[in-house]
């Protein structure tokens, strides 16, 4: 059983010289077996926290900790994180040129392995075209260069392909349901859906409640200002649907 914590986290930013805070002192407990949402405001931190989780060195730790089954993992670098079992589907997958997604995806893979248990081609792709058809994408996905030309939806699908090859531990994806039709939303959900067990936890982040009747959270959580105002059960996406952000918190 693992345990990702977020304990009094306090997140800056630096630009122009100025260093900025985003975030004020975020708690958050996430254990294997568990699927968390958070929603808020545009703004408010969110990516802020999914970014400073991965470890993005952008974002500077001012204050707090991050653990992972009880370690600091705020020494580890973003290869180091990944290796521990987390994944970040990107609230804006980068386009890279000269490499294939599929290259890209084995690297990944075999980046999280160990020397001997490393994949070879031959049976990276067969796995990779089941992936490639449970997520209904088409299979030329596989060699065109990594999200190059993509469109949003495709990307989207894309970061899903990843995290259903990796496997990891833990999931955080950061508006996984931006830009997708109604049945790539239906898709992409049940893709989520396939990863929950007792092995697995993840952290969705998401403006729509859309999402949570596909993939319904044990815990959602709402951030503004850069901490987290409230928690509840799904019933809180279903009641904010209608309340909107404006009565919580002390903004
Ligand atoms: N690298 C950066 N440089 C400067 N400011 C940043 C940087 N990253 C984030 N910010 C600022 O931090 C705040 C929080 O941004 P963040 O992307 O975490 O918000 P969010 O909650 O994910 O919003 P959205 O719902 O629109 O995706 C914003 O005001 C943003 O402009
Ligand atoms: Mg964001």
């Amino acid at each position: 059983m693992s345990k990702l914590e977020i304990i009094d986290l306090h997140v800056a930013v630096t630009a122009d010289g100025v260093q900025q805070e985003i975030l004020s002192g975020v708690n958050l407990t996430i254990n294997s077996g568990e699927v968390h949402a958070i929603m808020g405001p545009n703004g408010t931190g969110k990516s802020t926290l999914s970014e400073t989780i991965m470890g993005n060195p952008n974002y500077q730790v001012t204050g707090g900790d991050i653990r992972l089954n009880g370690r600091s993992i705020l020494n580890m670098q973003v290869d180091e994180r990944a290796r521990a079992g987390l994944f970040l589907a990107m609230q804006y997958p980068p386009a890279i040129a000269g490499i294939t997604n599929a290259e890209f995806i084995r690297a990944a893979v075999n980046s999280r392995r160990s020397a001997d248990q490393q994949v070879g081609v031959m049976n990276f792709l067969p796995e990779l075209d089941k992936r490639l058809h449970q997520l209904e994408m088409p299979e030329d996905m596989a060699e065109r260069y990594l999200n190059a030309g993509f469109s949003g939806g495709e990307k989207k699908k894309n970061e899903i392909l990843q995290m259903l090859m990796i496997q990891p531990a833990f999931s955080i994806l950061d508006e996984i349901d931006s830009g997708l039709d109604i049945d790539a939303l239906r898709i992409v959900a049940a893709g989520v859906n396939s990863m929950r067990g007792p092995k697995h936890a993840s952290l969705i982040i998401t403006h729509y409640q859309r999402l949570l009747n596909y993939i319904v959270p044990d815990v959602v959580h709402v951030m503004k200002g850069g901490v987290i105002v409230e928690s509840g059960g799904p019933e809180l996406a279903k009641e904010l649907e209608q309340t909107g952000y404006e009565h919580l918190g002390a903004e």
